[in-house]
């Protein structure tokens, strides 16, 4: 079922991912939702891989939103249940222990906005469209949208976005700190290559450690949350790659990083 739902390669411990659904804008339905979660539980035990890019195939969507089609005719228990199989999955991407980094190159709409956010980074194209458009549908976001969105840029911004459904542009989006930074949309695959680039020659486990920091400390109070990052600052002197990262400091010469 999951046959080319998905294109996935891996090349210098990136590993691209791209949803494959491009006569339906890769819009979301369950089988995509399932290929997803399949595909990123194999990227995060896979040693091979370092980083983990997300995109969209065809040259004007990210993804254009859970598949409205399939959601037409559920019932309310089987909408709970398609819920929960996208909250699943994008919690998934979220907690992975590899950083995800989203190449947005167009339309990134309901879903598709919930999708991109969970992912640690996102690179947008200057071409590239955010919303939660849901309420044209009479529905609100159900894959976390509006919990996501709240953490990343207040309340004021969630409530615009959400009520009146209506698509920002990628400019207005990394004003409200949704993206992390708009190129060119001809540039878009080349920095997020260079960017997943640098990460993948980076330290897995202090990345780990910094992923975990972020998504357990930063939902403490900041007691526990600093008394969190303290405990996984004591791990990194368990790691060879401490070592290595602070002897090629004093010995100056460039570190290499075996995840140890
Ligand atoms: N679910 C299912 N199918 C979708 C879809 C979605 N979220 N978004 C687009 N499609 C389908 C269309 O039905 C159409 O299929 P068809 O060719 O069989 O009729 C195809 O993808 C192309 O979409 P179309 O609307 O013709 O493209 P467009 O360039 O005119 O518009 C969008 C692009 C993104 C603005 C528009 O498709 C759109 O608004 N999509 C829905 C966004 C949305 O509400 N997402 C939240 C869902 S909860």
């Amino acid at each position: 079922m999951t046959d080319n739902l998905l294109l996935i390669d891996t090349a210098a411990g990136i590993r691209t991912i791209r949803i494959n659904r491009p006569d339906k804008l890769n819009a979301l339905n369950a089988d995509t939702l399932d290929a997803l979660d399949a595909a990123f539980a194999a990227a995060d035990h896979d040693p091979e891989v370092r980083v983990v890019v997300l995109t969209g195939a065809g040259p004007k969507v990210f993804v254009a939103g859970a598949d409205i089609s399939e959601m037409n005719t559920l019932t309310p228990v089987q909408g709970r249940d398609f819920s929960l199989r996208g909250t699943r999955m994008m919690r998934r991407v979220e907690t992975l222990s590899k950083p995800v980094i989203a190449m947005v190159n167009g339309f990134a709409l309901g879903g598709g906005l919930e999708l991109a956010m969970c992912c640690h980074l996102r690179i947008a194209a200057d071409t590239a469209k955010v919303g939660q458009p849901e309420i044209n549908l009479g529905l609100i976001p159900g894959f976390g949208g509006s919990q996501r969105l709240l953490r990343l840029c207040g309340r004021a911004a969630t409530l615009e976005l959400c009520l009146t459904g209506a698509p920002i542009n990628a400019e207005r989006a990394l004003q409200l700190g949704i993206v992390n930074r708009v190129v060119p949309v001809a540039e878009l695959e080349s920095a997020v290559m260079q960017l997943a680039g640098q990460l993948a020659k980076a330290a897995p486990l202090a990345l780990r450690g910094m992923l975990d920091c972020v998504n357990i400390g930063g939902e403490c109070g900041i007691e526990e949350g600093l008394e969190y990052e303290s405990a996984q600052f004591g791990l990194m002197f368990a790691t060879e790659d401490m070592r290595e990262g602070t002897s090629a400091f004093l010995e100056k010469r460039t570190p290499t990083f075996a995840g140890k």
